[in-house]
Protein backbone atom coordinates (compact mmCIF):
# COMPACT_ATOMS: atom_id res chain seq x y z
CA UNK A 1 0.00 0.00 0.00
CA UNK A 2 1.46 3.51 -0.92
CA UNK A 3 1.26 5.63 2.31
CA UNK A 4 -0.45 8.95 2.08
CA UNK A 5 -0.26 12.08 3.43
CA UNK A 6 -3.67 13.19 5.06
CA UNK A 7 -3.16 15.52 7.48
CA UNK A 8 -0.11 16.83 9.42
CA UNK A 9 1.83 19.81 7.84
CA UNK A 10 1.98 22.17 10.78
CA UNK A 11 4.30 25.19 10.73
CA UNK A 12 6.48 25.17 13.45
CA UNK A 13 8.23 28.41 15.10
CA UNK A 14 10.89 29.52 12.83
CA UNK A 15 10.69 30.05 9.06
CA UNK A 16 10.59 26.53 7.87
CA UNK A 17 7.74 24.24 7.84
CA UNK A 18 7.88 20.69 9.17
CA UNK A 19 6.21 17.34 8.83
CA UNK A 20 5.56 16.59 12.14
CA UNK A 21 2.78 14.18 11.60
CA UNK A 22 1.71 12.27 8.84
CA UNK A 23 -0.89 9.67 8.20
CA UNK A 24 -1.06 6.32 6.07
CA UNK A 25 -4.10 4.30 5.91
CA UNK A 26 -3.35 1.13 8.03
CA UNK A 27 -6.26 -0.96 7.13
CA UNK A 28 -10.31 -0.85 7.56
CA UNK A 29 -12.00 -2.63 10.81
CA UNK A 30 -15.17 -3.18 10.98
CA UNK A 31 -16.50 -0.36 8.27
CA UNK A 32 -14.06 1.88 9.57
CA UNK A 33 -10.93 3.21 8.69
CA UNK A 34 -7.63 2.71 10.53
CA UNK A 35 -4.71 4.52 10.30
CA UNK A 36 -0.64 4.80 11.15
CA UNK A 37 0.55 8.12 12.70
CA UNK A 38 3.53 9.34 12.25
CA UNK A 39 4.74 11.60 14.45
CA UNK A 40 8.65 12.98 14.53
CA UNK A 41 10.01 16.03 17.20
CA UNK A 42 12.55 17.86 16.67
CA UNK A 43 15.48 15.65 17.35
CA UNK A 44 14.21 13.27 14.71
CA UNK A 45 12.59 10.65 17.05
CA UNK A 46 9.65 8.91 15.76
CA UNK A 47 6.56 7.38 17.70
CA UNK A 48 4.04 5.63 15.64
CA UNK A 49 0.31 5.62 16.82
CA UNK A 50 -2.58 4.03 15.38
CA UNK A 51 -6.57 4.60 15.89
CA UNK A 52 -7.08 1.21 16.56
CA UNK A 53 -7.33 0.34 19.95
CA UNK A 54 -5.51 3.92 20.71
CA UNK A 55 -2.21 2.12 20.36
CA UNK A 56 1.55 2.99 20.40
CA UNK A 57 2.62 1.20 17.67
CA UNK A 58 6.18 2.43 17.68
CA UNK A 59 8.85 4.23 19.75
CA UNK A 60 11.85 4.83 17.69
CA UNK A 61 14.70 5.91 20.63
CA UNK A 62 18.63 6.46 20.76
CA UNK A 63 20.92 4.72 22.64
CA UNK A 64 23.68 6.52 24.31
CA UNK A 65 25.61 6.11 20.61
CA UNK A 66 22.84 7.92 19.10
CA UNK A 67 21.69 4.88 17.59
CA UNK A 68 17.73 4.44 17.24
CA UNK A 69 15.74 1.34 17.79
CA UNK A 70 11.87 0.61 18.41
CA UNK A 71 12.00 0.35 21.82
CA UNK A 72 8.07 -1.29 22.38
CA UNK A 73 6.10 -3.64 21.29
CA UNK A 74 3.54 -3.61 18.01
CA UNK A 75 2.62 -4.95 14.76
CA UNK A 76 3.78 -4.51 11.12
CA UNK A 77 0.17 -4.01 10.21
CA UNK A 78 -3.77 -4.50 11.30
CA UNK A 79 -4.07 -7.75 11.26
CA UNK A 80 -1.21 -8.59 13.50
CA UNK A 81 -3.38 -5.89 15.85
CA UNK A 82 -6.29 -7.51 14.90
CA UNK A 83 -4.99 -11.39 15.45
CA UNK A 84 -2.33 -11.18 17.72
CA UNK A 85 -2.30 -10.00 21.64
CA UNK A 86 -5.55 -8.03 22.26
CA UNK A 87 -3.23 -5.48 24.27
CA UNK A 88 0.04 -4.21 22.80
CA UNK A 89 0.47 -0.67 23.46
CA UNK A 90 -3.54 0.11 23.46
CA UNK A 91 -5.55 1.69 25.81
CA UNK A 92 -7.06 -0.39 28.01
CA UNK A 93 -10.88 0.24 29.38
CA UNK A 94 -13.72 0.56 30.70
CA UNK A 95 -11.70 -0.99 33.59
CA UNK A 96 -8.29 -1.84 33.41
CA UNK A 97 -7.07 -4.98 35.12
CA UNK A 98 -9.27 -7.23 36.76
CA UNK A 99 -12.68 -7.47 38.66
CA UNK A 100 -13.07 -10.45 40.93
CA UNK A 101 -15.23 -13.04 39.38
CA UNK A 102 -16.22 -10.32 36.78
CA UNK A 103 -18.79 -8.76 38.90
CA UNK A 104 -19.84 -5.17 40.89
CA UNK A 105 -22.40 -3.68 42.31
CA UNK A 106 -23.13 0.12 41.96
CA UNK A 107 -26.02 1.77 43.71
CA UNK A 108 -27.46 -1.40 44.33
CA UNK A 109 -27.25 -3.04 40.74
CA UNK A 110 -25.33 -5.99 40.06
CA UNK A 111 -23.56 -5.64 36.97
CA UNK A 112 -21.83 -8.81 35.10
CA UNK A 113 -18.56 -8.90 33.30
CA UNK A 114 -17.20 -10.69 30.55
CA UNK A 115 -15.34 -13.50 32.33
CA UNK A 116 -12.28 -13.35 29.97
CA UNK A 117 -9.78 -13.80 32.38
CA UNK A 118 -11.59 -17.27 34.16
CA UNK A 119 -12.71 -16.25 36.80
CA UNK A 120 -12.11 -12.71 36.40
CA UNK A 121 -12.97 -10.11 34.29
CA UNK A 122 -9.43 -8.76 32.70
CA UNK A 123 -9.48 -4.90 30.74
CA UNK A 124 -12.95 -4.73 30.19
CA UNK A 125 -13.85 -7.77 28.71
CA UNK A 126 -12.44 -9.14 24.89
CA UNK A 127 -14.63 -6.54 22.93
CA UNK A 128 -13.37 -3.57 25.39
CA UNK A 129 -11.93 -0.31 24.29
CA UNK A 130 -8.55 -1.63 23.42
CA UNK A 131 -10.49 -3.84 20.30
CA UNK A 132 -12.21 -0.66 19.01
CA UNK A 133 -11.42 1.74 16.23
CA UNK A 134 -11.26 5.24 17.99
CA UNK A 135 -11.78 8.66 15.95
CA UNK A 136 -8.89 10.38 15.21
CA UNK A 137 -7.80 14.22 14.72
CA UNK A 138 -4.59 15.40 14.43
CA UNK A 139 -4.08 18.61 16.23
CA UNK A 140 -3.22 21.92 14.92
CA UNK A 141 -1.22 24.93 16.46
CA UNK A 142 0.28 22.75 19.18
CA UNK A 143 3.57 22.94 20.04
CA UNK A 144 4.40 19.33 19.59
CA UNK A 145 3.21 16.77 16.75
CA UNK A 146 -0.47 15.72 18.75
CA UNK A 147 -3.26 13.24 18.06
CA UNK A 148 -6.60 12.93 19.87
CA UNK A 149 -8.19 9.60 19.96
CA UNK A 150 -11.81 9.49 20.82
CA UNK A 151 -14.08 6.71 21.32
CA UNK A 152 -17.72 7.35 22.25
CA UNK A 153 -18.79 3.46 23.88
CA UNK A 154 -22.48 3.01 24.29
CA UNK A 155 -24.58 2.50 27.57
CA UNK A 156 -23.60 -1.23 28.43
CA UNK A 157 -21.23 -2.11 25.95
CA UNK A 158 -19.09 -4.90 27.77
CA UNK A 159 -21.99 -4.54 30.49
CA UNK A 160 -20.14 -1.11 31.99
CA UNK A 161 -23.40 1.73 32.75
CA UNK A 162 -22.50 4.51 31.16
CA UNK A 163 -22.92 6.21 27.52
CA UNK A 164 -18.50 7.61 27.83
CA UNK A 165 -17.18 9.46 26.39
CA UNK A 166 -13.10 8.57 26.12
CA UNK A 167 -10.78 10.93 25.06
CA UNK A 168 -6.80 10.02 24.89
CA UNK A 169 -4.34 13.18 23.15
CA UNK A 170 -1.15 11.79 22.49
CA UNK A 171 2.01 14.60 22.52
CA UNK A 172 5.07 13.73 21.61
CA UNK A 173 7.67 16.86 22.54
CA UNK A 174 11.11 17.34 21.74
CA UNK A 175 12.32 16.39 24.83
CA UNK A 176 11.09 12.49 24.08
CA UNK A 177 8.57 12.63 26.26
CA UNK A 178 5.62 10.94 24.99
CA UNK A 179 2.63 12.97 27.14
CA UNK A 180 -1.13 10.72 27.36
CA UNK A 181 -4.12 13.05 28.58
CA UNK A 182 -7.14 11.54 29.67
CA UNK A 183 -10.13 12.54 29.35
CA UNK A 184 -13.16 10.73 30.27
CA UNK A 185 -17.04 11.52 30.79
CA UNK A 186 -20.00 9.83 31.12
CA UNK A 187 -23.75 10.21 31.43
CA UNK A 188 -24.83 7.98 33.95
CA UNK A 189 -22.39 6.83 37.29
CA UNK A 190 -20.10 4.07 36.29
CA UNK A 191 -16.84 2.77 37.30
CA UNK A 192 -13.59 3.06 35.37
CA UNK A 193 -10.06 2.64 35.09
CA UNK A 194 -7.68 3.51 32.44
CA UNK A 195 -4.31 2.73 31.37
CA UNK A 196 -1.46 2.38 28.18
CA UNK A 197 -0.95 -1.42 28.34
CA UNK A 198 2.97 -0.69 26.48
CA UNK A 199 5.50 -2.89 26.70
CA UNK A 200 9.29 -1.77 26.66
CA UNK A 201 12.68 -3.50 26.03
CA UNK A 202 15.41 -1.09 26.16
CA UNK A 203 17.57 -3.45 24.34
CA UNK A 204 15.06 -2.57 21.21
CA UNK A 205 12.23 -5.31 20.98
CA UNK A 206 13.37 -8.74 20.50
CA UNK A 207 16.89 -8.35 21.30
CA UNK A 208 16.77 -10.49 24.67
CA UNK A 209 14.86 -10.72 28.24
CA UNK A 210 14.59 -6.97 30.05
CA UNK A 211 15.85 -9.06 33.12
CA UNK A 212 19.03 -6.95 33.49
CA UNK A 213 16.98 -3.67 33.24
CA UNK A 214 17.37 -1.85 36.49
CA UNK A 215 13.94 -0.72 37.92
CA UNK A 216 12.98 2.28 40.39
CA UNK A 217 9.44 2.62 41.84
CA UNK A 218 8.27 5.35 44.27
CA UNK A 219 5.94 3.06 45.81
CA UNK A 220 6.34 2.52 49.48
CA UNK A 221 3.62 -0.47 49.66
CA UNK A 222 1.94 -3.06 46.45
CA UNK A 223 -1.27 -4.97 47.05
CA UNK A 224 -0.83 -8.56 47.27
CA UNK A 225 -2.63 -10.71 44.93
CA UNK A 226 -4.35 -14.19 45.74
CA UNK A 227 -4.07 -17.43 43.12
CA UNK A 228 -5.95 -15.33 40.48
CA UNK A 229 -3.99 -12.21 40.63
CA UNK A 230 -7.17 -10.18 42.23
CA UNK A 231 -5.68 -8.13 45.38
CA UNK A 232 -6.45 -9.48 48.82
CA UNK A 233 -7.49 -5.67 50.04
CA UNK A 234 -3.74 -5.73 51.60
CA UNK A 235 -1.55 -2.53 51.36
CA UNK A 236 1.46 -4.18 52.61
CA UNK A 237 4.79 -2.18 52.91
CA UNK A 238 7.56 -3.19 50.52
CA UNK A 239 10.11 -3.00 52.93
CA UNK A 240 12.37 -5.83 53.37
CA UNK A 241 10.10 -7.46 50.00
CA UNK A 242 11.13 -8.33 46.65
CA UNK A 243 8.60 -5.79 46.11
CA UNK A 244 11.49 -2.59 47.27
CA UNK A 245 12.27 -0.90 44.40
CA UNK A 246 12.87 2.55 46.32
CA UNK A 247 16.34 2.44 45.46
CA UNK A 248 17.26 0.58 42.12
CA UNK A 249 17.64 -3.14 41.35
CA UNK A 250 17.81 -5.30 38.50
CA UNK A 251 14.08 -6.31 37.75
CA UNK A 252 15.71 -9.75 37.50
CA UNK A 253 17.83 -9.66 40.92
CA UNK A 254 14.63 -10.84 43.16
CA UNK A 255 12.63 -12.34 40.39
CA UNK A 256 13.23 -16.27 41.00
CA UNK A 257 12.74 -15.78 44.36
CA UNK A 258 11.09 -18.44 46.93
CA UNK A 259 8.25 -15.56 47.37
CA UNK A 260 4.33 -16.23 47.52
CA UNK A 261 3.63 -13.35 46.11
CA UNK A 262 6.06 -13.56 43.39
CA UNK A 263 4.95 -17.29 42.92
CA UNK A 264 1.58 -16.37 42.34
CA UNK A 265 2.32 -13.56 39.91
CA UNK A 266 4.61 -15.81 38.12
CA UNK A 267 7.01 -13.20 38.43
CA UNK A 268 6.07 -9.64 38.99
CA UNK A 269 2.91 -8.91 38.42
CA UNK A 270 1.29 -6.46 40.96
CA UNK A 271 0.01 -2.75 41.67
CA UNK A 272 2.23 -0.67 43.79
CA UNK A 273 1.04 1.81 45.63
CA UNK A 274 2.53 4.70 44.39
CA UNK A 275 4.06 7.65 47.13
CA UNK A 276 3.05 9.79 44.22
CA UNK A 277 5.50 12.28 46.18
CA UNK A 278 8.46 13.02 43.63
CA UNK A 279 7.87 14.09 39.83
CA UNK A 280 8.92 10.90 38.46
CA UNK A 281 7.04 7.76 39.55
CA UNK A 282 9.18 5.06 38.03
CA UNK A 283 11.80 4.76 36.20
CA UNK A 284 13.80 1.75 34.59
CA UNK A 285 17.49 1.90 32.78
CA UNK A 286 19.10 -0.28 30.47
CA UNK A 287 23.01 -0.46 31.49
CA UNK A 288 24.53 -2.03 28.34
CA UNK A 289 22.12 0.71 25.83
CA UNK A 290 22.21 3.36 28.36
CA UNK A 291 18.31 4.19 27.39
CA UNK A 292 16.21 5.14 30.55
CA UNK A 293 12.04 5.78 30.76
CA UNK A 294 10.80 7.22 32.98
CA UNK A 295 7.15 7.45 34.15
CA UNK A 296 5.08 10.55 35.42
CA UNK A 297 1.56 9.82 36.64
CA UNK A 298 -1.41 11.21 38.90
CA UNK A 299 -2.34 7.79 39.05
CA UNK A 300 -2.27 6.29 42.62
CA UNK A 301 -1.01 2.66 41.17
CA UNK A 302 1.17 1.18 38.55
CA UNK A 303 1.36 -2.41 37.50
CA UNK A 304 4.76 -3.90 36.98
CA UNK A 305 4.07 -6.72 34.65
CA UNK A 306 7.35 -8.51 33.62
CA UNK A 307 5.95 -10.22 30.40
CA UNK A 308 4.96 -13.53 32.79
CA UNK A 309 2.97 -14.44 30.20
CA UNK A 310 4.32 -13.82 26.88
CA UNK A 311 5.73 -17.28 25.22
CA UNK A 312 7.25 -16.36 22.07
CA UNK A 313 4.08 -16.90 19.82
CA UNK A 314 3.77 -13.42 19.19
CA UNK A 315 5.95 -11.71 15.88
CA UNK A 316 5.57 -8.40 15.76
CA UNK A 317 7.43 -5.09 14.06
CA UNK A 318 10.73 -5.78 11.76
CA UNK A 319 10.25 -9.92 12.34
CA UNK A 320 10.61 -9.38 16.12
CA UNK A 321 9.53 -12.35 18.29
CA UNK A 322 8.24 -11.61 21.82
CA UNK A 323 9.39 -14.26 23.84
CA UNK A 324 9.28 -15.01 27.80
CA UNK A 325 9.84 -11.85 29.88
CA UNK A 326 11.14 -10.02 26.97
CA UNK A 327 9.22 -7.01 27.80
CA UNK A 328 7.90 -4.94 30.56
CA UNK A 329 4.62 -2.89 31.49
CA UNK A 330 4.39 -0.36 33.43
CA UNK A 331 0.65 0.39 33.89
CA UNK A 332 -0.38 3.48 35.71
CA UNK A 333 -3.70 2.92 36.91
CA UNK A 334 -6.24 2.44 39.90
CA UNK A 335 -5.82 -0.32 41.83
CA UNK A 336 -7.39 -4.06 40.24
CA UNK A 337 -10.65 -4.79 41.62
CA UNK A 338 -11.29 -1.27 43.47
CA UNK A 339 -15.35 -0.98 42.73
CA UNK A 340 -15.18 -4.61 45.04
CA UNK A 341 -13.01 -3.05 47.59
CA UNK A 342 -14.42 -0.19 49.51
CA UNK A 343 -10.79 0.95 50.90
CA UNK A 344 -9.49 1.37 47.97
CA UNK A 345 -9.49 5.11 46.10
CA UNK A 346 -12.63 5.04 44.16
CA UNK A 347 -12.98 4.45 40.68
CA UNK A 348 -16.63 6.06 40.89
CA UNK A 349 -17.36 8.30 37.69
CA UNK A 350 -20.11 10.79 37.79
CA UNK A 351 -21.91 12.77 35.43
CA UNK A 352 -20.99 16.11 37.03
CA UNK A 353 -17.21 15.83 36.87
CA UNK A 354 -15.45 14.46 34.14
CA UNK A 355 -12.21 11.94 34.88
CA UNK A 356 -9.10 13.96 34.10
CA UNK A 357 -5.55 11.99 34.25
CA UNK A 358 -2.26 12.44 32.69
CA UNK A 359 0.49 10.00 32.30
CA UNK A 360 4.06 10.69 30.25
CA UNK A 361 6.88 8.10 29.24
CA UNK A 362 9.69 10.10 28.91
CA UNK A 363 12.69 8.49 27.24
CA UNK A 364 16.77 9.52 27.57
CA UNK A 365 19.97 8.06 27.81
CA UNK A 366 22.48 7.78 30.67
C1 LIG B 1 -1.45 -7.19 32.52
C2 LIG B 1 -1.87 -8.10 33.63
C3 LIG B 1 -1.32 -9.49 33.35
C4 LIG B 1 -1.73 -9.97 31.98
C5 LIG B 1 -1.40 -8.92 30.95
C6 LIG B 1 -1.95 -9.26 29.58
O1 LIG B 1 -1.99 -5.92 32.72
O2 LIG B 1 -1.41 -7.58 34.85
O3 LIG B 1 -1.74 -10.39 34.35
O4 LIG B 1 -3.10 -10.24 31.99
O5 LIG B 1 -1.95 -7.69 31.29
O6 LIG B 1 -1.39 -10.42 29.10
Amino acid sequence: MVPFLIAGMIACKGTKKQEMVTSEVFGNHNGKEVFLYTLTNKKGDVIKLTNYGAAIVEISVPDRNGVRENVTFGYDNLEGYINGDPYFGKVVGQYANRIAKGKFTLDSVEYTLDLNNVPNSLHGGTTGWHSRVWDAQVLKNTDFPAVRFTYNKPDMEECYPGNIVAEVVYSWTDNDEIIMDYKVSTDKRTVINITNHAYFNLHGTGKGDILDHEAIIRASAFTPVDSTLIPTGEIRPVEGTPFDFRTPHLIGERIGMDEEQLKLGGGYDHNFVLDNAEEVDAMVYDPSTGRVIEVLTDQPGVQLYTGNFLDGTQTGRGGRVYQYRSGFCLETQHFPNSPNKASFPSVVLTPDEPFLSSTTYRFSVR
